[in-house]
């Protein structure tokens, strides 16, 4: 298998830190991953409050196999370095780290971070400029993961994006190949209309032909067409079997190319499907 310790991160759902029923709520969801966030859902006046709050909730667990991710604020706000060291003191399984647009933010945030490994927002446009320098930083980093922060993004741009996204593509497209490029997985950005099913399907749907691992969510409405869209469909890993069981047969071991129901199957085709059925296993597991 190539990615037997593959760790699924489809549906990843923010709440502010300082919502004590949102952060019970997230207990009964079917997330993989939630994020405890002090940073822009929470407003100046309500950051050590929220801060304590969200720290209490790590410290307690109960959250299952959901990967629990706490976001701070920038290191260079009034609440960074407090927030960092209260993360560092609950042991989150990873401190999301904001407004990073440097290699150098990076070893920045590690060297207080104590060994936690780090997911770093890619929302500045400093960061897509910089988003290869960013993610060689994983060779000297416990950062493992990328998430697009798409409101700043457009914020800062002044991009003018509806539903199609067309000016952020380019964009979204750079942090992919620079997670790639480093091994990182890469999470969409947020669709902020949670009313709205057939635009965030769509959405997803386009997250996931960008080469996307999952998306962020802001509200539960979003969690199940999250997870059924970036999970591979039952037709998907039924023909990645296919194409592994037949690499197995022994005629075949040590074929470079075969044929697989009337397609040209070569060996970086079973590596895909090597990946399709980890994914699928670690999602039934
Ligand atoms: N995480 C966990 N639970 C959530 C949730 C979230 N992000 N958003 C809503 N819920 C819960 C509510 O607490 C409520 O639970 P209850 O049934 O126990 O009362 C239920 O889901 C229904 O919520 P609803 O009334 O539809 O939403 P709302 O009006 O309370 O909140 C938002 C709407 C947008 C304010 C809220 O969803 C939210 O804060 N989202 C996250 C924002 C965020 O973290 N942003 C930072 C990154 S962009
Ligand atoms: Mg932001």
């Amino acid at each position: 298998m190539t990615s037997p310790s593959f760790r699924p991160r489809r549906s990843v759902l923010y709440m502010p830190g300082g919502n004590a029923r949102a952060l019970e709520k997230a207990k009964t969801l079917a997330v993989d991953a939630v994020i405890l966030d002090l940073e822009d859902s929470v407003a100046p006046d309500a950051k050590a409050e929220a801060r304590a709050t969200a720290c209490a909730a790590v410290t307690a667990g109960g959250y299952g196999g959901r990967e629990v991710v706490l976001r701070v604020n920038g290191l260079d706000t009034p609440w960074g370095k407090a927030d960092m060291a209260a993360a560092v003191a609950a042991r989150p399984d990873a401190i999301l780290v904001p407004k990073v647009s440097s290699a150098s933010d990076v070893a920045h945030a590690a060297s207080l971070a104590h060994g936690i490994p780090l997911w770093v927002m890619i929302e500045t446009p400093l960061s897509i400029l910089n988003a290869r320098d960013i993610a060689a930083a994983a060779q000297s980093s416990t950062m493992v993961c990328f998430v697009l922060g798409t409101n700043d993004l457009v914020k800062d741009t002044r991009m003018r994006t509806g539903k199609e996204r067309l000016a952020l593509l380019p964009a979204l497209s750079q942090a992919v190949l620079a997670a790639r490029a480093f091994g990182l997985d890469c999470i969409d950005g947020v669709y902020n209309d949670f009313r709205d099913e057939a635009g965030f399907a769509a959405e997803c749907e386009q997250g996931v032909l960008l080469g996307m691992d999952g998306k962020t969510l802001i509200h539960p409405a979003q969690v199940e067409a999250c997870n059924r869209i970036f999970s591979p469909s039952d037709a998907e890993i039924a023909a990645a079997r296919k194409v592994i069981a037949a690499f197995a047969l022994p005629e075949n071991g040590s074929k470079g190319v075969i044929t697989v129901d009337g397609r040209m199957v070569e060996r970086l085709h079973l590596a895909m499907a090597e990946r399709t059925d980890a994914i699928a296993r670690a999602m039934t597991a």
